[in-house]
């Protein structure tokens, strides 16, 4: 593992202009085309897959690289970054007419950063438009006897039929996004009872989480859970943990009566006493100092916009100081441990794991890991109010 960068943390305002100051550099290198999910030595390359052109809307991480320059857009406001955004639009409308690589439940990570946001921001119909049909490309994995939405591959495949993963969470904002704007209840009923099987199944009693549960699609039978990313299947992925956090505290602002934000502000409790005094998590908690084990910087940045966004809920109850002060802490110690810098890297966040036990992405930076570290520090220093909060802000209602 790599040695820890000096302390004392730097301030979290120089962290975001720095972490802007990637994002200009690897904007000038990918005005149009899409860099790979992870780095290879620290260095972005463009993305690869056979049959596309390099630097091709592949893959589920490109929502992050769009994400990443509309984030830039809002906080540094060249237009640059606007221009470089709004020429990937296309393409992801493309992406849902030709079904390119959409097998899978990861519409809200590639739809929600980039055609979302851009509705959001610049009133964009065609974003919209694309965002909608993306959400309807998440309703079609929802398995009604099962309540399910499945996560990976064709739906009759049987390795993957019935089986959910704790990263959907992130995923369903999509679709109560598309309920509110549609007008049509599809998507928020959906939404609602994968949130129910993933609160009863996917977090065990004492809050830690399995990374996939497997549900049997005839009856609707609760099987067993297993993992696909951790060290194993009764172990607790970091990255999971982390996306529990985030995905049930903002699914709380959706749906206040299913009791998710107790739930986030348990996983959030069995997060932070599994992470080392440095606040930067090893890639599975089974695994602490001394283990040997790399860590997952992006998980600690995903916690931290889980505990942000925790403790934005909790403001009149000490837990919420608590999770606050955690974020910081966490933020401080990435700022000050694992930030990229021109030359040595172009990516924002070093030292993050993709998976483990595949041998991908281990000690690399990430574009997930990028955008979320962006969003925690513009979250934590500017009380931005982040492209996932698709519940209306209390002033609209
Ligand atoms: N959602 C996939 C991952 O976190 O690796």
């Amino acid at each position: 593992m790599t040695s820890p960068a000096p302390f004392p943390p730097p301030d979290l305002e120089s962290a975001l202009r720095q972490a802007l100051e990637q994002v200009a550099a690897l904007q000038l290198q990918f005005p149009a085309q899409f860099p790979g999910g992870t780095t290879e030595g620290n260095v972005y390359s463009p993305r690869r897959l056979d049959g596309h052109a390099e630097g091709a809307n592949t893959g589920w991480t490109t929502g992050f690289w769009t994400g990443l320059l509309w984030q830039a857009y809002v906080f540094d406001g060249n237009p640059r970054y606007r221009r470089s955004a709004e020429s990937h639009l296309p393409g992801y409308a493309e992406r849902l007419e030709r079904r390119i690589n959409i097998d899978h439940h990861d519409m809200g990570f590639l739809y929600t950063p980039s055609c979302v946001a851009a509705w959001q921001l610049t009133g964009n119909a065609d974003a919209r438009r694309t965002a909608l049909a993306a959400a309807d490309c998440l309703l079609r994995r929802y398995l009604p006897t099962a309540g399910i939405i499945q996560a990976w591959g064709d739906l009759d495949d049987p390795a993957q039929r019935g089986r959910i993963i704790i990263d959907c969470l992130m995923n369903l904002p999509l679709l109560h996004w598309a309920s509110a704007t549609s007008d049509d209840p599809r998507y928020r009923a959906a939404a609602l009872s994968h949130l129910v099987h993933s609160r009863d199944h996917l977090v065990r009693p004492d809050a830690s989480s399995f990374h996939t549960f497997h549900f049997d699609v005839e009856t609707g039978a609760p099987l067993h859970g297993s993992t696909a990313q951790g060290a194993a299947d009764d172990s607790c992925w970091a990255r999971g943990q982390a996306w529990g956090i985030y995905g049930f505290a903002l699914n709380h602002g959706h749906a206040p009566e299913l009791g998710l934000l107790e739930v986030a502000a348990r996983q959030a409790d069995y997060f932070l006493a599994h992470l080392p005094e440095h606040g930067i998590a090893y890639w599975d908690l089974a695994y602490g100092d001394g283990s040997g084990e790399p860590w997952d910087s992006s998980a600690s940045a995903i916690a931290a916009c889980g505990l942000l966004e925790l403790a934005g809920h909790l403001a009149d109850d000490p837990r919420g100081r608590r999770y606050r002060a955690a974020a910081l802490h966490i933020l401080s110690s990435l700022a000050a441990r694992c930030a990229g810098r021109i030359p040595d890297s172009d990516a924002l966040l070093l030292h993050g794991v993709y998976s483990k036990p595949h041998g991908k992405g281990v000690d690399e930076a990430s574009l997930w890991g990028d955008y979320f570290y962006l969003e925690a520090l513009a979250r934590a220093t500017r009380g931005w109010r982040t492209h996932w909060r698709t519940d209306p802000p209390p002033d609209a209602s």
